[in-house]
């Protein structure tokens, strides 16, 4: 009856109270308050917002529904990264090692995908016997080992948000800044970080499509950090086509296993080796930003960074040969070229369709619990402003069929336009916001 009255209060505008944002997220946890009953509050959630207040307390509440990791002074700093969502979005597979691999450790808990955005826990089992679902004990014990474990949320880390972000996807409420904003830190808290860097995305692709409500949401991560001692440095970057080339799980695997020897696109590069940097002044192993900027440079060009992510598959039950051989991945049955219709310039290559593309596909979940195929999707070379002569390859399609084939190419006609001219281009990195406020990012530091 509590939860029914709470409800209610939500639907019609109203707050609830800290302790009573407790007893809803412990009664869900238990067992004890029915998914129909959960989704009806996010969907309140969704329409009416939440105060700062609320924001804290959900939060909260969701971060002690399960474990943390304790502070392990002997390993030195440690350090994660989280986006709020792309398509095409690989950062993280690249970036956890990568950095690690400089000596910070990193305690990644990740999500699945979520609307038409892929999640890196996908991408990851992608790899032939990848785990995602490590007890607490285990992924303690592989930080300790080396430097760097990659998980989901499981029964004993943020249990509330593996739930709710399962519910959210199946019932339309992903986008939503409060609960984007307690789904990211409620994990992240439990990894009991020294330092938090954010890629806050806006743009067509991304979960908040306009810049000042991605600003918006970037500080209220940053306070929330601040409440638990956790510095957060948040990057406002744009969605507004794919990242990189590759969308799709194995697709998207192959791209970072690339881009961890330095071979990655040029946005796909940039956008890690800028969050790379951030989570190295945060971690204090590197005094200015030229001097973290050499450091991930290095540990690409070594070979460092790629050796780490062959340490973690491996002690992750996955086949570490695909870093050496990416063909082990899963591959499509069908593939297909997708061309130019006309010759000009490229003017649009929209993410959300693409996304969507990507599940219509077999790629992405329709419910929660669905199977999803691993090897479907799409490489797309073809980028905003580019010239192209009519008849020349944009994109490839990777399908389980003939039908998977023809769908791909309806969804690539509809979302990639070639046209007389193309927006002026926007700064992949817009702003930056930390505990002092926001500022114009300045790619030189
Ligand atoms: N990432 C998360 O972990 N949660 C969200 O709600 C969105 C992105």
């Amino acid at each position: 009856m509590l939860a029914r009255r709470l409800i209610e209060r939500k639907r019609d505008g109203g707050r609830i109270d800290p302790g009573e944002w407790r007893a809803l997220i412990t009664a869900y946890t238990a067992g004890q308050l029915a998914d129909h009953q959960m989704a009806a509050l996010l969907m309140a959630v969704y329409l009416n917002g939440l105060d700062p207040e609320e924001i804290a307390a959900l939060t909260s509440a969701m971060l002690h529904s399960g474990a943390v990791f304790d502070p392990t002074p002997m390993l030195g700093p440690r350090v994660d990264k989280h986006s709020t969502g792309g398509v095409g979005d690989k950062v993280s597979l690249v970036l956890a090692p990568l950095v690690a691999s400089v000596g910070v450790a990193v305690p990644m808990i990740s999500g699945r995908g979520l609307g038409h955005t892929g999640g890196t826990l996908d991408k990851l089992e992608a790899i032939p016997g990848f785990r995602t679902d490590l007890s607490l004990a285990q992924a303690r014990h592989q930080l300790e080992q080396i430097g760097c474990v990659m998980i989901g949320q499981t029964a004993e880390i943020a249990p509330a948000d593996r739930r709710m972000y399962a519910l959210r996807d199946a019932t339309a409420t992903v986008e939503s800044l409060p609960l984007i904003a307690a789904s990211i830190m409620s994990k992240k808290l439990a990894e009991g970080l020294d330092g938090l860097v954010l890629d806050v995305k806006h743009g067509s692709g991304a979960l908040i499509s306009d810049v000042a409500r991605g600003l918006e949401l970037a500080e209220c991560m940053v306070g929330l950090g601040r409440a638990h001692g956790m510095p957060v440095v948040a990057l406002l970057t744009a969605m507004d086509q794919p990242l990189g080339r590759a969308c799709g799980n194995a697709l998207e695997t192959e791209e970072a296993i690339h881009a961890l020897t330095g071979e990655g696109p040029p946005d796909l590069m940039e956008l890690t080796i800028a969050l790379g940097i951030e989570m190295l002044l945060l971690a204090g192993v590197a005094a200015t930003p030229a001097a973290a900027r050499a450091q991930l440079e290095a540990a690409l060009a070594s070979g460092a960074a790629a050796r780490k992510f062959q340490e973690v598959i491996d002690a992750q039950g996955g086949n570490p040969g695909v870093v050496d051989d990416p063909a082990v991945l899963p591959q499509a049955a069908e593939c297909e070229l997708f061309v130019a219709p006309r010759s000009g310039v490229v003017a649009r290559v929209e993410p959300r369709p693409i996304g969507r593309g990507v599940t219509a596909l077999g790629g992405g979940r329709a419910t929660a619990d669905a199977a999803i195929d691993p090897s479907v999707g799409f490489v797309i070379g073809a980028k905003v402003g580019d010239w192209v002569d009519g008849g020349e390859p944009l994109a490839t399609i990777f399908a389980r069929d003939r039908a998977g084939v023809n769908e791909g190419r309806a969804v690539l006609r509809r979302a990639i336009v070639v046209g007389d001219d193309a927006p002026p281009p926007r700064p992949l990195i817009s702003h930056r916001v930390t505990g002092a406020g926001i500022e114009r990012y300045d790619p030189a530091g």
